[in-house]
């Protein structure tokens, strides 16, 4: 067992895993320009990213954080990537997913965006004004339709029916594993504890309450089981 990063202890197994394995993470919410001075975003912290990305660096693992705009400091020994938007965090992921071992979707990205930005502050002379949006690319599934598809994990954000729409999601964005958690006023966006039910095909498993740190740390150990496994699959 070794110390690392102050993210605690990390089993053999896990670091065997993880060791020298190429990890991407996102993290963090985007924004979405509608004028130069105003943006749509969301309440995501970051903070659940970037104590995977920890986690994972502590494992052994070579890891790359795209982040939104948060307030956290890097964890020591990540090399980190700052975007904005949804369409800079794509073109950052695609920049850095050739050779990927791992990717991790903890991103809070936006599904929408202005469909014209403006150029201008928007004057306050209009009673009503319509934001006309459209959709952004789905990052994570972009990266799990890959030919040279990563391991991918992906999350799920859900008010109600949790584990249906995460399974949904599973499925459709043909992912490897799915970490699903219920958001609410104070759960899961912008504090410091979480919890989570993690789907994949072979089943369900659950991280009971805890910090994001870990609940992250104990994510990791999964996904390096689950990565050895399929290793196993592999060679068999
Ligand atoms: N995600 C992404 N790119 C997007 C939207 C979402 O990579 N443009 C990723 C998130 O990082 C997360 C997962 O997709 O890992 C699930 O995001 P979520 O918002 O819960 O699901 P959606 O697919 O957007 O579905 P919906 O908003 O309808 O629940």
């Amino acid at each position: 067992v070794v110390r690392e990063h102050g993210v605690g202890p990390v089993d053999a197994a896990t670091r065997a895993a993880l060791t020298g394995k190429r990890v991407l993470v996102t993290a963090g919410p985007t924004r979405e320009r509608i004028d130069p001075v105003r943006y749509l975003t969301n309440r995501s912290s970051g903070k659940m990213g970037f104590a995977i990305a920890a986690a994972a660096c502590a494992a052994g693992a070579e890891v790359t954080l795209v982040a939104g705009p948060v307030n956290l400091p890097t964890p020591t020994g990540v090399r980190r990537i700052d975007v904005e938007s949804a369409a800079e965090m794509l073109a950052a992921v695609d920049s850095a997913a050739t050779g990927l071992d791992v990717f991790i979707g903890a991103a809070a990205v936006a599904d929408y965006r202005p469909t014209t930005p403006s150029p201008h502050k928007i004057k306050k002379t209009a009673e009503r004004i319509e934001l006309a949006l459209e959709r952004t690319t789905d990052i994570l599934a972009r990266v799990a339709a890959r030919a040279d598809r990563p391991f991918t994990v992906g999350f799920a954000a859900e008010t109600e029916d949790v584990e249906r729409y995460a399974r949904g999601k599973l499925e459709t964005k043909r992912l490897d594993l799915i970490a699903a958690n219920e958001v609410g006023d104070s759960k899961a966006f912008d504090v410091d504890d979480n919890a989570l039910v993690v789907l994949s095909a072979e089943g369900r498993e659950e991280i009971p309450h805890a910090s994001k740190i870990d609940v992250a740390r104990r994510l990791v150990v999964m996904i390096a089981a689950h990565l050895s496994k399929s290793a196993r699959k592999g060679i068999a």
